[in-house]
């Protein structure tokens, strides 16, 4: 299915037209869009109201110079000592399986065989170039929150994504930035006692890129959903 880049009007078109683009055109949000889009998402709800989530969103020369210097410690093999794992080790059935045939599919659409490792390693970085797009945002957090703050995190940053397609805008969710807490540091205001919880790349997606084409399958309703009578 191509990428859809109209401007979703509802709920359900925003969520069934959002997919994790990895290819951004070269074209500037505007500032007055990225501002309607974080005051708005001020609006998601928290337990608590405690808000747990911090937005540092970057632009222009600012993320210019951060993926510059994300992307060379990403190929120099450099450790920033990660927030948190990704994954559970190990992780059972059939969440591993789900994870294994999006790595598969993902590399197959980009044609990278799997002895291909640096192929593989260099299409990686671009997680580190926040796929080329012009919004860079990194979502930092206290780092005493507990298990239900981060779930709080995942619903906000659920509502940009959703807002993201009302303005025509796709993103990328990276869990991918905790593996760079040293970069993070040296060009964001964070204070000692918060650290990164995950980060998105938002812009104009690529229509023309291979790679969003992708479409990673989802359980059937029955498989994840119980309803009781
Ligand atoms: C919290 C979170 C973190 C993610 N981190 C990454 C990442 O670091 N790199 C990446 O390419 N995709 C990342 N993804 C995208 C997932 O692989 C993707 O959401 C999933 O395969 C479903 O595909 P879809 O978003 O295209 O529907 C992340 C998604 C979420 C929700």
């Amino acid at each position: 299915m191509p990428l859809n880049t109209d401007k979703s009007s509802s709920v359900t078109d925003a969520l069934m037209t959002r997919i994790t683009v990895r290819a951004f055109l070269d074209k500037p949000v505007p500032k007055e869009t990225l501002t309607r889009m974080f005051d708005t998402a001020r609006r998601t709800p928290s337990g608590g109201n405690l808000q747990p989530w911090r937005a540092h969103v970057m632009t222009g020369e600012t993320l210019k110079k951060f993926t510059e210097e994300a992307a060379q410690s990403t190929l120099g093999g450099k450790q920033e000592g990660e927030t948190f794992p990704a994954y559970p080790s190990p992780l059972w059935e059939p969440q591993r399986s789900w994870r294994y045939k999006l790595g598969e599919d993902m590399y197959a659409l980009l044609d990278i065989p799997r002895d291909n490792k640096m192929g593989r390693l260099l299409w990686l970085a671009n997680n580190a170039r926040f796929f080329e797009a012009p919004v860079g945002i990194i979502i930092t957090g206290h780092k005493d929150l507990l298990m239900p703050q981060h779930l709080d995190v995942g619903i906000y940053l659920q509502s940009l994504m959703l807002l993201a397609r009302e303005e025509g805008l796709h993103t990328a969710p990276q869990g991918w930035w905790r593996r760079h807490p040293e970069t993070v540091r040296k060009y964001l205001s964070v204070p000692d006692d918060e650290h990164v919880l995950v980060g998105m790349s938002l812009g104009y997606g690529n229509p023309e890129a291979k790679v969003n084409d992708l479409w990673a399958d989802r359980a059937e309703l029955d498989e994840l959903v119980h309803f009781y009578d």
